[in-house]
């Protein structure tokens, strides 16, 4: 006697509690949680005017930013990558009147655009620009504070060394940040066929920051997503 014995078996694929974005609640959020005011909506067409790329924050990034800064009483930023000054403006304003926004921006023509907005915006005594490869400056970057909060948002493959380089200027309680944590959607993708350096970049620094032992880390799924690690 013969006897068959058949198994069945049954992927149970766990719901994630979430609420997925569509175009319609996505807009719902920048409608009403945005940071972005007249001034840096102009910053945005002056910008594509000087062919500066629309690559900056959004709206609601900029809120949820400006919260989380003075949620923390920040006084001393880091950015990398600072584009036409959108990011850096938006934290300025959720800083003291002493604090500090350090860009780092590699190019000399948006660095001067950034230097004008943040003086027409009354900030230039709250940013300070350094034109240059930030991989570079930072392997010197020496300075006489520690950084309440960094804010990498430059070219994606070298998101680690960033991350390396600057994790010792952080304070013990200070948060380090990287922008597009989402990587345009594709960062679940084993083998993305869509900018693959760039995406295997953010992947690269997501492990990092996940698994790190010195910090407490979260994924905000905010814009194209922002990772961030709190220094113990
Ligand atoms: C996504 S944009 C930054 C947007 C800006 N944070 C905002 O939201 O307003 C990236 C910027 O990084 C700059 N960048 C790229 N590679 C860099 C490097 N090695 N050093 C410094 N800046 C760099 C680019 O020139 C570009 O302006």
């Amino acid at each position: 006697m013969e006897i068959i014995i058949f198994f069945s078996i049954t992927i149970i694929i766990m719901p994630v509690k979430a609420t997925f974005l569509n175009e319609k609640l996505a807009h719902y959020i920048e409608d009403n949680f945005s940071a972005e005011d007249d001034f840096l909506a102009n910053l945005c067409r002056e910008a594509a005017a000087n062919d500066i790329p629309d690559i900056c924050i959004g709206g609601a990034q900029g809120a949820f930013l400006q919260l989380f800064l003075r949620s923390m009483n920040a006084k001393y930023v880091l950015e990398i990558g600072s584009l036409a000054g959108y990011s850096a403006i938006t934290m300025a304003r959720a800083l003291p009147e002493d604090g500090k926004v350090i860009c780092l921006e590699l190019s000399e023509k948006f660095c001067d655009f950034i230097r004008k907005k943040a003086d027409e915006a009354g900030l230039a005594h709250k940013i300070e620009v350094h034109q240059g490869n930030a991989v570079s400056f930072l392997q010197s970057y020496k300075p006489d504070f520690s950084f309440d909060f960094i804010f990498i948002d430059a070219d994606k493959p070298n998101y680690i060394k960033y991350f390396e380089l600057t994790l010792p200027l952080l304070r013990s309680g200070g948060v380090i940040a990287g922008d597009n944590a989402l990587a345009w959607g594709y960062v679940a993708d084993k083998d993305s066929t869509y900018e693959p350096l760039n995406v295997t970049g953010i992947q690269n620094f997501n492990k990092a920051i996940a698994t790190h032992k010195e910090l407490t880390t979260c994924m905000i799924p905010v814009g194209d997503g922002m990772v961030m690690g709190l220094k113990h």
